[in-house]
């Protein structure tokens, strides 16, 4: 995160207007160009727009009208203008409908424009209600995020700082505020993500979430192998026992200031690499599956932001991390291992081994934990990417309450869920001829997302549960909006959307 932001508590005309005299005259300055409601077709000056008049010397709407643009969000066009006694670029910046969905991606694409690392004054006008110049400064902190391991060292990804020039009361900083919160919780997700697995064992996320834990006033247990053992994790155990490097539970509690009744268990898949075990994959898939333990991160990176938001409801997340490797010692194709609770499951593929852990975990938070909910997030199927691409997660539900809540919290953050059936039609091919249940559908790639959320629901105990199934949307193959090439941090904003908002 390299960008920093500063609310002006002025109007930005007084601000602007006095910039004459000024040393802080930007480098850069940023005007919002929307897209036209209807008929003509010309681009209509955004939010704020208008206030710049006097330093153009004709209408905003005139100068926008002679350039090439369509004001769809995230567009850019530049020019020069004299701004006191020095020249200024003006970057025309397309934000759409004005959306906080359109103001995001305009912030990061704001943020693409900018001259990286330099201190030089950017300046974005903005008047925007608090909720859109929150998308904005959120897009404009994600669209720079960067993760790099080049020997050359990192070269700043996006602007030092900008200034967002808002009319509003002074101090009225709430919204940048917000906003850094959010985004610092999804950088930290995108971090944990993109981490090698060569780095990455389930050891150094447990030591990673116990040290994040501890920076946020959160308590924290792990088990060991051992302690996995004697507890009756065997899926967790299962998954990692082909690995060198041994699996963990991690759990991370979150304790209100006014503690309420209502408990909120959150849980992430947290495969530190997905080789597909014995069943192996090949290369081109695995590419990518360092980042198969994306929702895990999400948990861990949700958590750390809930003392921050002020969120009112206890909650326990719950992160199962094992590295799937094929070995002498791993899983095999046929293996009847026993989940926590006592549930037997035959293995009959160990690259669905996503759920196998899950499991554990469900099984343990309803029988220990007495949640009023229960959520996972978790990159599960190869069928949920297929299904929905990248841009939104599959998400199944056994409460409808819920489910709108989630979609509602999805639609407002930008992790955007489409809500899937939990049909089951598809139940019966999960059965098992030597155990109870078995870990892939028999009669094979008819429903593999579904598949996977109908085995999930058999260890939730019946209580209110949802499954966020992230496969697609927890990376993105290139820069696009607030996403950055690589991990996403998929459902950190979404999660903690909906933990503020969800009544205590
Ligand atoms: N981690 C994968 C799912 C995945 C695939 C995530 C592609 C991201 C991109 C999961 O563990 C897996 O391998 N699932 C299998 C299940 C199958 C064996 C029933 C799949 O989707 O192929
Ligand atoms: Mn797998
Ligand atoms: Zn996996």
């Amino acid at each position: 995160m390299t960008a920093a932001l500063a609310a002006d508590p002025h109007p930005f005309g007084t601000y602007l207007s006095g910039l004459a005299e000024d040393e802080a005259v930007p480098a850069v300055l940023a005007v919002p160009v929307r897209s036209p409601d209807g008929p003509p077709d010309t681009p209509v000056p955004g939010p704020g727009a208008a206030d710049l008049e006097t330093y153009l010397g004709v209408s905003a709407a005139d100068v926008i009208g002679c350039g090439d643009l369509t004001g769809r969000a995230g567009e850019t066009a530049q020019s020069v203008i004299k701004l006191g006694a020095r020249p200024c670029t003006v970057l025309f910046l397309g934000v759409g409908d004005a959306s906080p969905a359109a103001l995001r991606r305009a912030g990061a694409a704001l943020a693409r424009r900018l001259p990286a690392g330099q201190t030089a004054l950017s300046t974005a006008v903005l008047d925007a209600p608090d909720e859109g110049a929150a998308a904005f400064t959120e897009g404009l902190l994600l669209g720079s995020y960067q993760f790099t391991m080049k020997s050359g060292g990192a070269a700043a990804a996006g602007p030092a700082e900008v200034r967002l020039l808002r009319a509003g009361p002074e101090g009225h900083d709430g919204p940048v505020r917000q906003a850094s919160l959010l985004a610092g919780a999804v950088a930290l997700a995108r971090d944990l993500a993109n981490t090698p697995s060569m780095i990455k064992s389930p050891g150094w996320l447990a030591d990673e979430a116990v040290r994040i834990a501890a920076e946020h006033g959160l308590s924290s247990r792990v088990w060991t192998e051992a302690e996995l053992a004697s507890g009756g994790f065997g899926g967790v155990l299962g998954v990692g026992s082909g690995s060198a490097r041994p699996p963990r539970l991690i759990e991370l509690s979150y304790q209100p200031a006014r503690p309420t009744q209502r408990h909120v268990v959150l849980i992430g898949k947290g495969i530190t690499f997905d080789s597909g075990g014995l069943s192996l994959k090949p290369n081109d898939s695995m590419k990518m599956m360092k980042t198969d333990m994306a929702g895990g991160a999400a948990v861990i990176a949700a958590m750390s932001a809930l003392a921050g938001l002020g969120v009112q409801a206890r909650v326990t997340g719950l992160v199962a991390a094992a590295e799937n490797m094929p070995s002498g010692t791993a899983l095999r194709v046929g293996d009847v291992i026993k989940h926590y609770g006592g549930r037997t499951v035959e293995v009959l593929n160990t690259d669905a081994e996503g759920r196998l852990v899950l499991a554990d975990a469900l099984a343990y938070a309803d029988a220990e934990l007495a949640p009023d909910v229960m959520v996972d997030v978790a990159t599960l199927t190869g069928a949920a990417r297929v299904a929905l691409g990248s841009v939104m997660a599959a998400l199944y539900a056994t409460d409808d309450g819920l489910a709108s809540a989630l979609l509602d919290a999805g639609t407002a953050s930008g992790d955007r869920l489409w809500r899937m059936p939990l049909a089951d039609d598809y139940r019966d091919a999960l059965e098992s001829p030597v155990a109870d249940l078995a870990n892939v559908a028999r009669n094979g790639a008819r429903a593999g997302s579904i598949d996977a959320a109908l085995f999930l629901r058999e260890f939730t105990g019946g209580r209110p549960w949802a499954h966020l199934d992230i496969a697609g949307a927890a990376r993105s193959t290139s820069d696009d909006g607030e996403n950055t090439k690589g991990a996403t941090g998929f459902g950190t904003r979404l999660l903690l959307r909906w933990l503020a908002a969800t009544p205590a």
